[in-house]
């Protein structure tokens, strides 16, 4: 079903605009874009009867759900589907209040600013190792060839568990796929999801490689901070999101600056641009297009009344495109007040993974601006088709 019209004057069971949607159909995920706009432009808070969800796509209201996690709750999941969300209890992301905190704190240990420290220089040296042999290569795929080295060479290793960095990419775009319905790529995907909770559950820690991101839960466990279940699921927090997420917004920044040498040549005269470069890349690209969340009580939210137990897609995607926040929205923009998008999420899930993504990307654009002059993009972005994920799975392209 593709996104069809506003029924503004819908019978009012609710009270509230309504859209008739199918924001997982094919071209809908291909291209959020215009799914997202009818959702904007619908309300604040629209009803979508095809999936029994509220989507919330503008910025402040996405920002204010995001904020309130007893209203809009992840404990119970934050998948569209009841399936997935049983089976991935016990993860970070699939909780709430103290748990969520201590949870919070583990993975930090290996994943906040200071504890990623020591591989900054790992990450700078690949980086130029990765553009110093694409300069020599004529044509390649940016996916590829570009943006996976850090993840699969670098990150892969950190999180610690015996799989291939393939298997791992493997697991992560069926989890995300079947974070969303159970469509028929959701219910595709779910196999595999469950594939890596199944391993996740017969782990331990001699299981996992020493001085890993995987062994630092398992040595919590030991610590008595969290139990030795919690530890097997919160493995899956280093796993499902750590590659694809920045993959997809390392593609999506060659493509950008690709396509608006201006930018690049500001860059070029102005390196301390790159963290605005980065984030207007997360902006624009969003990842991750949403997540749910359940009400966690009845309550009035963008002029319309929710009940306790429904649920609402907040999309980050949406919101970082909302014409009420961001003028020209589709523009990338290296001046953009600080401030942020919601690319990474907001408030008390806000991405745990965040420091080592912009670490990845900066690296990236460093080695780019050392050796590159000129980034050509050889031929059009093909899009990939996830429930959950969004952007360019294979992109031409070619660096002077
Ligand atoms: C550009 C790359 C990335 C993007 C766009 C991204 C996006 C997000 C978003 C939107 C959330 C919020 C989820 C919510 O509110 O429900 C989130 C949470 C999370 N991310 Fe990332 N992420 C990225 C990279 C990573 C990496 C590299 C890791 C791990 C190494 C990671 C691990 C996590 C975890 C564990 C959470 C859950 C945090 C919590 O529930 O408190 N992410 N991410």
């Amino acid at each position: 079903m593709a996104p069809t019209a506003l029924r503004p004057s819908r019978p009012a069971a609710r009270d509230a605009p309504e859209l008739d949607i199918d924001l997982y159909a094919d071209a809908a995920i291909e291209d959020s874009a215009p799914a997202f706009a009818q959702i904007r432009d619908a309300g604040p808070a629209v009803w979508m009867p095809g999936h029994r969800l509220w989507a919330i796509g503008r910025f402040n209201e996405v920002r204010d759900a995001l904020r309130d996690d007893e209203l809009f709750a992840s404990g119970h999941g934050v998948a569209a589907n009841p399936l997935t969300n049983l089976a991935a209890r016990g993860t970070t992301l699939f909780s709430d209040g103290e748990p969520h905190v201590t949870r919070r704190r583990v993975l930090m240990r290996s994943l906040g600013a200071k504890a990623l420290g020591p591989i900054a220089d790992r990450l700078d040296a690949e980086a130029e190792a990765i553009v110093a042999g694409l300069l020599g290569r004529g044509r390649f795929d940016a996916a590829r060839d570009f943006s996976s080295g850090l993840p699969m060479r670098v990150v892969a290793d950190l999180v610690g568990v015996r799989v291939s960095g393939e298997r791992l990419l493997g697991w992560g775009s069926s989890s995300f796929d079947a974070l969303g319905p159970l469509n028929r790529r959701g219910l595709r995907a779910a196999a595999g999801g469950l594939g890596m909770i199944a391993y996740s559950q017969r782990l331990s820690r001699s299981r996992v490689v020493p001085g890993s991101w995987a062994e630092s839960v398992f040595e919590a466990a030991e610590r008595g901070e969290i139990s030795k279940r919690e530890a097997r699921s919160m493995v899956i927090d280093f796993v499902a999101p750590s590659l694809d997420t920045t993959i997809l917004a390392s593609t999506q920044m060659l493509w950008l600056l690709g396509e608006n040498p201006a930018a690049w040549q500001r860059l070029r005269e102005d390196p301390a641009l790159i963290p605005a470069a980065v984030v207007e890349s997360v902006r624009l690209g969003s990842p991750i297009r949403g997540f749910t969340r359940r009400l966690g009580r009845d309550a009035e939210f963008g002029g319309v009344r929710m009940r306790a137990g429904e649920r609402a897609a907040l999309l980050f995607g949406a919101a970082n495109l909302d014409e009420r926040r961001y003028p020209d929205p589709e523009c990338f923009d290296l001046d953009r007040p600080p401030g942020g998008n919601l690319g990474w999420g907001f408030g008390p899930h806000t991405c745990v993974g965040i420091h080592l993504a912009k670490l990845e990307m900066a690296a990236l654009l460093r080695a780019l601006l050392a050796q590159v002059e000129t980034i050509e993009i050889a031929g059009p972005p093909v899009r990939i088709r996830n429930n959950t994920l969004q952007g360019i799975g294979s992109l031409p392209a070619r660096l002077r």
